[in-house]
C-alpha cells in the first residue's frame, strides 16, 4: 500500500447541505427563529469539541466561526461533526445562506430556512421525540415516575424558537427569575390535545437561546405515561413531546383548594353543626355544612355498624357485625358492607360511623359486642376492613372506632384504661392498625374514655404518635360524641374534628390566632377532612337520593346470617330437623312467633316495615328503645314443615311452654338478651332487663328441656353466653342479632337447607369468674376518672383463657357442621427468610359427609418462650366449601410483611414490631382448643 507523505492541502469545512435544524425539534429542513438554538451539521475539522465558557456566548470556538453574510453567530458548543447556535436576532426575512470559516479557510454556503417563530421543545432523546425536556415546579422531571396531576400541576416546557422577548410581559405575570424576557407573541400548549392555561412564556432563566413556557395541565387532560405536549406560535407548531399526567391525588387536592380558603372556611370544617341555628335536613347523628362557593358538599354522618342507624330511614337490619365476623369470610364480609354503604348513600349520608372493632374480648359483658368483630385482633382487623372497604366503595367515608380500648360501657367517659404498651399494640391496637392500613379508611373516631390517663381525644401518643405517625394514617380524627375535653390540647394531639358540636372547637381560630395552636395545625385539620372527601369520591360523585334495595339487601341480611350462625352443639344428630318426619313442633319464646331481636343504641337500625314490636327503654342505658325486627322463625320454621303442627308459647312462665314441650315432638325454644351501647351486661348468663319481673329464661330451658328431650335452643344474643342447661338440650344455635331475615335464615339453618359454617370469633368461657375482671370496675360517681386495671395486656380471649390454663365453654374458632371434614397431608413450607418472609400451611381438605359444607381451617402460631408471646396466636385462615367426599389441596400463606404482624412481637425498647429467633410451631385445626389442632410443622427463624 503507498504511503501518504508529503504536503497535502487542508480542505475547506463544509456544511451538509440542509444541515441546519432547530435543536430542540432535530426535524431537518424544518424552519429556525431567529434568537432560537440551532444545530449545523458538516465537517468542520476540529481536533475537540469546544464549549462556550459563558455568556455573552463567543463568535469563535476552537477557531471556528459561522457566519450568516456579515453577522457571525454566538455559538454555544464546536466539534468536528457538528456546531450548535444562536440565530442571531438581526437576522430576518430571507437571510443570507450560513458559511463556516477555519483557518482562513470558508465553507461553501448553505441555505436557512428561517421563520418568525419555530417552536422546538427539548426531549430527552435529543431528537424531538419521547419524553420532553419538562418539569414540575419543584424542577423534577415529569415521568411515569413522577407524574403531573390533571388539574394541579404547573409544567415548565423547556423549549426554542418563540421569537422576540420584551421587557413588557404580555402575561403580566413575572419570569421565574428573568422578568425582563417575555415573548412577545404568547405562545399556545396543548397537553394530549386539550388546550392548557398557558402561565409564563419566555427565555428561561439564565439561558441564550432556550425558552420556557409554564402551563397548567388541565384537569381534563388525558391520563397516562405519554401524554403529547404540543406548543403553537403564530402559524408555527412544535415537535410534540411526552409526560406523563394522572389525576390529581387526594392530597393534591386537598392542597389546592386549601389555598382557596378563608380562615372561617376552614374553621367550618372542624367541627359539627348539631345545635347550631342551621339544620341538617337528612338527620343522622351529626352533620358539617358544605362551603358551596368552594364546591365542598355538607357533610352527612350516620351510625351504620350493623345497617343505617339513627333513624334516618327505614333500613335492612343486617345480622349483627359480630355474626358477620363469625363467618370468618372476608369476601362476605365485603357484602355486608356493601348493604351499609349502598343504604348510606341512598339517604344522601356520606360518612359511616361504623367500624366498631373494639376488642370485648377483653370485656365479653360489654353492651356493644353485638356491634364489634370479636376477640381477636387479625380476624376483627380484617373483617373491619372488609366492611370499610365495601362503604367507601359507595363514595362514602368509612369509620372505624372507638380508638381506643372502649371495651366497656360502664363508666365509658370516665373510664381510664391502664395498659402497657406492648399489651396495647398486640390487641386492640393491632385490630385498628389492621382496619386502618388494609382499607384506607378516612376517619377515627377517638373514644369517651382515658387511655393510660389520657382521654383519648387529647391522646398524643394514640393520636400523633401511633395512629397518624406510625401508621401514617392520612384521614381525619373525629370525636366520639362529646368526647372532646380541650382546645388546644386536642388539637395539638391529634384530633382533627369535633362532634358533635363546637363546644371547644369553637374556640380553635382563637387558639390559632394567639399562637397556642399553629397554623399549620388548623391547615393539616382541613387537609386531612378535605382529602378524605376527595379519597372517597365526594366531590366526583354527590349523593344522588335514590330508594333501597329493599329485595336485594334483604338477601345478603339473610345470606350473611346463614353464613354467621354457629352451630354449638349438635348431640344426636339432633338437626338438621327432618321436615317430612316433623309432625309437631313448639316453639318457645323470644317473640319468636313475629320477631327476632336487634342490639341497641346509636347502633340501632330502624328496619325496613318498620318494628315488629318495640318494649320500651330499659335502664340502663334508659335512652335506648328495645327494638324487634320484622322476621317471623315460626312462619319461616312452619313454611319448611308446612305439615308440621307448629305451635307457639311466649315462655313467660316456664309451666306453659313445658306442657306445649312435652306435648310436642320437639320443642325449640329461642333465648334472647338484649344488649345496648350505655349498659354492660350484669353477667354471661340469659338475663331479662326488658320485662318486669324479668323472665327467667335459663329456668325456662331447663323445664322446657325436662319436658322433651329434643330441646332445640337458639340464641339471640350479642356475644359469650353461659348456659347453665347445655347438658340436657340436644342442640344449641348461636344466631347472635340475626336481622331482619333471621327467622328464615334460622329455619333454614334447622332444616339443613343452610349447613352451619360459622366459627365462634369470641370464646365462650365457662364462668364470669375466668374473666380477667369477674367484676367490671365501676365509677365512682359521673365525673371522676376511675383505673380499669388491664393487666392482662395482649392476652385477650383465648390468650387469656390459654395462658391461665382454662377450659372454656366453647373454644374462639369453634361452630359445628352437618357435615365433616378430615385434615391430611399437613406441612410447612418454607422457613421465612429476610428475601421471602412468607411461609406456607399446606394440606389436603377433605369432606367427608355426606352434606355439602365449609370448614374454616385455622393456623396458629406458637412463639419462642423467650418472646413472652401468649402460647398461640392466629396467623391466617382459610373458609372452603366443599362438596361432599370432595377434597381440596389447601394452602394457606402467612406473610410477616401482612398489616397483622403475624410472626412479630412488639419491642419496647426499639418501639418496633420485631421477629425474634427460635423455633415456632405452626398449627392447624378448625378451633383455637388444642384438641382440634394438630401440629402442621415448626419454622427455624434465624440461627
Ligand atoms: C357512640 C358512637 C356513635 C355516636 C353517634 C356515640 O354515643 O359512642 O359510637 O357513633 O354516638 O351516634
Amino acid at each position: 500500500m503507498a504511503s501518504l507523505t508529503g504536503a497535502w492541502a487542508q480542505p475547506a469545512p463544509s456544511i451538509n447541505s440542509g444541515g441546519i435544524v432547530n435543536a430542540a425539534s432535530s426535524a431537518p429542513g424544518a424552519p429556525v427563529a431567529p434568537g432560537s438554538i440551532a444545530s449545523v451539521y458538516g465537517n468542520f475539522l476540529l481536533s475537540a469539541p469546544s464549549w462556550a465558557l459563558g455568556i455573552p456566548l463567543p463568535t469563535n470556538l476552537g477557531g471556528l466561526s459561522l457566519a450568516f453574510g456579515a453577522v457571525e453567530a454566538p455559538l454555544l458548543y464546536a466539534s468536528s461533526g457538528q456546531v450548535n447556535l444562536q440565530i442571531p436576532w438581526e437576522l430576518a426575512g430571507q437571510p443570507p445562506a450560513v458559511t463556516a470559516t477555519l483557518a482562513g479557510q470558508t465553507s461553501a454556503p448553505q441555505t436557512v430556512n428561517l421563520a418568525p417563530f419555530a417552536p422546538g421543545i427539548f426531549s430527552m432523546n435529543g431528537q424531538g421525540t419521547g419524553p420532553g425536556a419538562i418539569l414540575d415546579s419543584s424542577y423534577h422531571l415529569v415521568t411515569a415516575s413522577n407524574p403531573a396531576a390533571a388539574g394541579i400541576t404547573v409544567i415548565l416546557i423547556y423549549c426554542t424558537g418563540l421569537g422576540a422577548v420584551t421587557n413588557q410581559p404580555e402575561t403580566g405575570a413575572a419570569a421565574p427569575s428573568n422578568p425582563l424576557a417575555v415573548t412577545i407573541t404568547k405562545p399556545s400548549v396543548t397537553i394530549g390535545s386539550v388546550p392548557a392555561q398557558v402561565l409564563f412564556s419566555g427565555l428561561a432563566p439564565g439561558s441564550v437561546g432556550e425558552y420556557q413556557v409554564n402551563a397548567l395541565v388541565p384537569s381534563n387532560a388525558p391520563t397516562g405515561d405519554a401524554v403529547q405536549v404540543i406548543l403553537s406560535i403564530g402559524s408555527a407548531t412544535s415537535n410534540a413531546v411526552e409526560i406523563a399526567v394522572q389525576p390529581p391525588t387526594p392530597d393534591q387536592r386537598a392542597d389546592q383548594l386549601l389555598t382557596q380558603m378563608t380562615q372561617d372556611q376552614k374553621i367550618q370544617l372542624v367541627y359539627g353543626a348539631v345545635g347550631t341555628a342551621t339544620a341538617s335536613t337528612r338527620g343522622g347523628a351529626g352533620w358539617v355544612p358544605g362551603i358551596p362557593q368552594l364546591g365542598i358538599p355538607d357533610l352527612y354522618l350516620a351510625d351504620g355498624s350493623v345497617g343505617v342507624g339513627n333513624g334516618v330511614g327505614p333500613a335492612t337490619a343486617l345480622p349483627s357485625s359480630i355474626a358477620s365476623a363469625a363467618s370468618w369470610d372476608v369476601s362476605e364480609a365485603y357484602k355486608y358492607g356493601s348493604v351499609i354503604g349502598a343504604e348510606l348513600r341512598a339517604y344522601g349520608m356520606n360518612v359511616n360511623l361504623g367500624g366498631n372493632v373494639n376488642l370485648i374480648g377483653r370485656e365479653p359483658r360489654d353492651g356493644r359486642t353485638f356491634e364489634t368483630k370479636g376477640e381477636d385482633p387479625i380476624l376483627a382487623g380484617k373483617i373491619t376492613a372488609a366492611h370499610i372497604n365495601a362503604i367507601q366503595a359507595q363514595h362514602v367515608i368509612g369509620g372505624i372506632k372507638h380508638f381506643a380500648l372502649n371495651d366497656q360501657e360502664t363508666g365509658r367517659t370516665t373510664a381510664d384504661v391502664r395498659i402497657d404498651e406492648r399489651g396495647m399494640r398486640e390487641s386492640d391496637l393491632l385490630a385498628f392498625e389492621i382496619g386502618v392500613k388494609d382499607s384506607n379508611v378516612q376517619s377515627v373516631m377517638c373514644s369517651y374514655n382515658l387511655v393510660n390517663d389520657v382521654y383519648a381525644c387529647e391522646n398524643q401518643h394514640l393520636l400523633n404518635d401511633i395512629l397518624k405517625g406510625d401508621w401514617q394514617f392520612p384521614g381525619f380524627v373525629m370525636s366520639d360524641w362529646g368526647a372532646t375535653h380541650s382546645t388546644v390540647a386536642a388539637a395539638l394531639a391529634g384530633l382533627d374534628q369535633e362532634q358533635p358540636d363546637n363546644a371547644f372547637f369553637g374556640s380553635l381560630a382563637q387558639a390559632v390566632s394567639s399562637g397556642q395552636v399553629p397554623q399549620s395545625r388548623l391547615d393539616d385539620m382541613v387537609h386531612r377532612i378535605l382529602r378524605a372527601m376527595y379519597a372517597t369520591g365526594l366531590f366526583d360523585y354527590p349523593a344522588a337520593i335514590t330508594p333501597i334495595d329493599t329485595t336485594g339487601d334483604q338477601a345478603i341480611a339473610q345470606d350473611a346470617e346463614e353464613q354467621g350462625a354457629v352451630l354449638l352443639k349438635n348431640a344426636g344428630g339432633q338437626l338438621p330437623l327432618n321436615a317430612a318426619a316433623a309432625k309437631s313442633i313448639a316453639i318457645i319464646g323470644s317473640h319468636a312467633d313475629v320477631a327476632v331481636l336487634s342490639g341497641g343504641g346509636s347502633a340501632q337500625v330502624t328496619p325496613t316495615g318498620g318494628p315488629a314490636l318495640t318494649e320500651g327503654f330499659p335502664c340502663p342505658p334508659c335512652w335506648a328503645q328495645v327494638i324487634w325486627d320484622p322476621s317471623s322463625p315460626l312462619q319461616a320454621i312452619q313454611a319448611m314443615a308446612p305439615n308440621a303442627a307448629v305451635q307457639f308459647d311466649p315462655g313467660t312462665n316456664p309451666a306453659t311452654p313445658a306442657a306445649l314441650a312435652a306435648a310436642s315432638q320437639m320443642a325449640i325454644v329461642f333465648v334472647s338478651q338484649w344488649t345496648s351501647e350505655g349498659m354492660d351486661l350484669p353477667s354471661l348468663n340469659f338475663t331479662d332487663a326488658i320485662h318486669s319481673p324479668p323472665i327467667d329464661q335459663d329456668a325456662l330451658v331447663a323445664a322446657v328441656a325436662a319436658a322433651n328431650p329434643h330441646t332445640i335452643v337458639v340464641m339471640e344474643n350479642a356475644g359469650a353466653q353461659v348456659m347453665p342447661w347445655l347438658g340436657s338440650v340436644s342442640a344449641v344455635l348461636e344466631a347472635w342479632f340475626p336481622g331482619q331475615r333471621g327467622g328464615e335464615a334460622i329455619a333454614n339453618i334447622l332444616f339443613g337447607a343452610v349447613n352451619p359454617s360459622g366459627k365462634l370469633p369470641i370464646t365462650f368461657p365457662a364462668s364470669v369468674n375466668d374473666l380477667p375482671r369477674p367484676v367490671i370496675a365501676t365509677p365512682p360517681d359521673s365525673t371522676t376518672p376511675f383505673p380499669v386495671d388491664c393487666s392482662e395486656g395482649f392476652n385477650v380471649g383465648y390468650k387469656w383463657y390459654d395462658s391461665q390454663g382454662l377450659t372454656p365453654l366453647f373454644p374462639f374458632g369453634f361452630g359445628l357442621s352437618y357435615t365433616t371434614f378430615s385434615f391430611s397431608n399437613v406441612a410447612v413450607v418454607n422457613n421465612p427468610t429476610s428475601g421471602n418472609p412468607n411461609f406456607q400451611v399446606t394440606f389436603k381438605l377433605t369432606n367427608t359427609g355426606y352434606v355439602a359444607g365449609a370448614e374454616v381451617a385455622q393456623v396458629y402460631l406458637a412463639f419462642p418462650a423467650s418472646t413472652g408471646e401468649p402460647p398461640k396466636r392466629l396467623v391466617g385462615w382459610q373458609k372452603v366449601f366443599l362438596q361432599p367426599g370432595a377434597a381440596e389441596q389447601v394452602t394457606i400463606e402467612v406473610d410477616a410483611n401482612d398489616s397483622s404482624h403475624p410472626l412479630s412481637y412488639w419491642d419496647v425498647n426499639s418501639n418496633a414490631w420485631l421477629i425474634a429467633p427460635g423455633v415456632y410451631t405452626v398449627y392447624l385445626g378448625n378451633s383455637s382448643s388444642s384438641a382440634s389442632l394438630v401440629t402442621a410443622g415448626t419454622l427455624q427463624i434465624g440461627s
